[in-house]
């Protein structure tokens, strides 16, 4: 039996500038789907109707968005989450169903989102009249996972995996194994091969979002995209680096208002078999490459935003 969550299928952030915000947007990779007065939607090449929302407010995140498993029927979780299925008044329609995490966090899953059309992928051959070298933004495909800081791991931990069959598959420690310094989770998809996470969690003094990932068409994005990123003096964080764990190639950006924002490609994949790993981690001992991590990315916590906060 698979979980009940298949992927991830959005972010919704909150700004007070929605002008700043979708020019990031626009020039991080993602392609606009629709701005109203106070609603901001972006896609990325992949047939999601959208990947990241930004609604009018306080800066901060306010949900994130989750696709229910097909073979389960979200009215079937109604009961299960004492929650009630509504229908879903955005791009690509559906229905939806919001629930609460320990943080505060609102969590909605969907499903029936009506799927868009592909967009082109780069052109693996050059042809009569190409050129090699690139310009422009990344290609971002999809949103592929968050990460969050948080004063109760355990808790979030066992609540993600608890309600939405989320999988262990490696975990820090400091010491000893007990003193668990954070854990990434996948969706159990059975044999269905699925990313090394769709969440990380880590302990911190706040909680809030520590970034959202969006992955690339492919890594020469990352250094294009990023290269397309510093000739407009954006903020960068960290990176270019790799991921001991799970062999993922990161880039990390600040938006202008203090969400973090990767850009990440990887080529490991999991299965629901995979085996959970423990990992030390401490002073002297080196699990990324490139350089250090600087304390801000280390601290990063994006405030969680209530909807009564918003002035949408
Ligand atoms: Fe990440």
């Amino acid at each position: 039996m698979s979980g009940i969550v298949s992927a991830i299928a959005y972010v919704r952030l909150s700004a007070p500038d929605l002008d700043r915000q979708e020019k990031f947007l626009l020039d991080f990779g993602l392609i606009k789907v629709l701005r109203t007065q106070d609603r901001l939607y972006m896609r990325g090449i992949s047939e999601s109707p959208f990947i990241h929302v930004t609604e009018r407010g306080p800066a901060g995140i306010v949900a994130v968005g989750y696709d229910v498993n097909p073979a389960i029927s979200i009215e079937d979780l109604q009961e299960r989450f004492n929650a009630r299925v509504e229908p879903i008044d955005e791009p690509g329609g559906g229905k939806r169903l919001a629930l609460t995490d320990p943080n505060g966090l609102t969590v909605e899953l969907v499903q029936g989102r009506e799927q868009v059309e592909a967009l082109p992928r780069h052109a693996r051959i050059r042809g009569t009249d190409g050129i090699s070298k690139e310009h422009g933004p990344a290609r971002v495909e999809r949103l592929v996972h968050t990460a969050y800081q948080t004063t109760r791991l355990q808790e979030t931990i066992d609540w993600y995996q608890s309600n939405f069959g989320f999988l262990p598959t490696d975990e820090l420690y400091i010491g000893n194994p007990e003193n668990t310094l954070g854990r990434f989770v996948r969706a159990d998809m059975g044999e269905e091969p699925v990313h090394h996470h769709i969440l990380f969690v880590v302990r911190g003094e706040k909680d809030g979002l520590h970034h959202a990932s969006f992955e690339v068409e492919r890594v020469d994005d990352i250094f294009t995209g990023g290269d397309y990123l510093h000739a407009r003096d954006y903020d960068h964080v960290r990176g270019i680096g790799r991921h001991a764990l799970g062999s993922q190639i990161f880039d990390y950006w600040m938006s202008p208002f203090d969400v973090m924002h990767e850009h990440w490609s990887s080529t490991e994949q999991m299965t629901a078999s995979s085996r959970f790993n423990q990992v030390q981690i401490g002073p002297g001992m080196v699990h990324d490459s490139g350089e250090r991590p600087p304390e801000r990315f280390v601290k990063q916590a994006s405030p969680i935003i209530q909807r009564q906060e918003l002035t949408t």
